[in-house]
């Protein structure tokens, strides 16, 4: 057979391969040990000397000609995808392809919930940056420098690119009840939750990085009864009847009186594990009405008002709600963790 014809063979059948089969079974027919090209080789023995350089040098380019051409198609079908072009018509009784639908973490999800049932008390969401000053992360919130109560929140600084003192990755979201205070006056009801850092080592109940809610009422004649109904009626929304609520007295700096907000470990049934630490309780969140040197840093004048604040420890309110037994579960990014929600 003439090279022209083959070569014309060769493009046609090319042409007619739509899939990787097709393909490998063409490579081959022709570059195969037994296929077209090495039955051409094996014909220039019979050669003379000088018609064998000449068809050598022919048969070579068409060998060139071949694998360039695979390449182009292996391309093509990668890119149209098997059959591609060949394809013509479509079958609309196959069925569609599903696309994996992502969804909310879980995080996000219970956060939800908690916005809803504080925005139906007349609670406003308000926020604040993760990278904070130290006015308002400390000093405005009564914890100046060399304070022992800095060493209850281990600080991650970032040094300030405009020069100055450092910035810090904010260690709570109260800092936002100054920035609010700052801009709005009372009467006022908010919850920031967000993002907040802690140098800390990590262990079943503790993260780096975890979120807060951070919740303040500001009125005249707020007390201690107020806080607790509210959270009273938010946890009982948020959680049905599964869980008990006790305050313990603690102490904050921004609070005066404050409290510690504990709530009944439902991992274990109260029996003791790893997250409530054996203890059957585990620690929710801190709170208090607002020390009156707070209201002054935000410019209020001082014995005007009266407030209380929260700040809750999300992730362990998730944990409770779906019995995660680990908070590191839920940064870990483990798709067999985040598919059960
Ligand atoms: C505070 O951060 C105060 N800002 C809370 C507050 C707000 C008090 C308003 C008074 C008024 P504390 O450091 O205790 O307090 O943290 C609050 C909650 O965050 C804890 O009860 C706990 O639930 C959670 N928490 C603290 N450290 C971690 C951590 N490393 N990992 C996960 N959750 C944590």
């Amino acid at each position: 057979m003439k090279l022209t014809e083959l070569k014309n063979n060769f493009h046609k059948e090319l042409e007619g391969a739509q899939d990787n089969k097709a393909l490998e079974f063409l490579r081959v027919k022709y570059l195969g040990r037994k296929g077209v090209v090495a039955d051409l080789l094996n014909e220039l023995k019979n050669m003379s000397a000088e018609e064998r350089r000449e068809a050598g040098n022919k048969i070579n380019s068409f060998k060139k000609e071949i694998e360039e051409a695979f390449e182009i198609k292996r391309a093509e079908i990668e890119v149209l995808g098997e059959g591609g072009q060949a394809k013509d018509w479509f079958d609309v009784t196959v069925p569609g392809v599903k696309h994996p639908k992502g969804h909310f973490h879980p995080r996000t999800i219970v956060m939800r919930q908690a916005e809803s049932i504080f925005q139906s008390m007349g609670f406003s969401v308000a926020d604040g940056p993760e990278l904070e000053t130290d006015w308002y992360n400390f000093e405005a919130l009564n914890i100046p420098k060399e304070h022992p109560a800095r060493d209850m929140q281990d600080t991650f600084y970032v040094a300030n690119p405009a020069g100055g003192s450092d910035l810090v990755m904010r260690t709570q979201t109260s800092p936002v009840q100054v920035r609010f205070m700052e801009k709005n006056n009372p009467p006022l009801r908010i919850i920031a939750p967000g993002k907040v850092f802690r140098r800390e080592a990590t262990d079943a109940s503790h993260d780096y990085q975890f979120y807060q809610v951070e919740g303040l009422m500001v009125d005249r004649h707020i007390s201690v009864a107020n806080f607790k109904a509210i959270i009273a009626e938010f946890f009982k929304r948020f959680y049905g009847d599964k869980v008990d609520v006790r305050l313990r007295p603690s102490y904050f700096p921004f609070t005066e009186p404050s409290f510690e907000i504990d709530i009944s470990c439902v991992i274990c049934n109260q029996k003791g594990c790893s997250v409530c630490q054996q203890r059957g309780w585990t620690e929710a969140g801190g709170a208090g009405m607002v020390n009156q040197i707070v209201f002054e840093n935000a410019g209020y004048s001082r014995n005007e008002w009266q407030g209380f604040a929260f700040g809750f420890g999300f992730e362990r309110l998730v944990m409770m709600k779906y019995k995660i037994d680990d908070i590191r579960l839920l940064n870990s990014g483990d798709m067999r963790f985040l598919k059960q929600f």
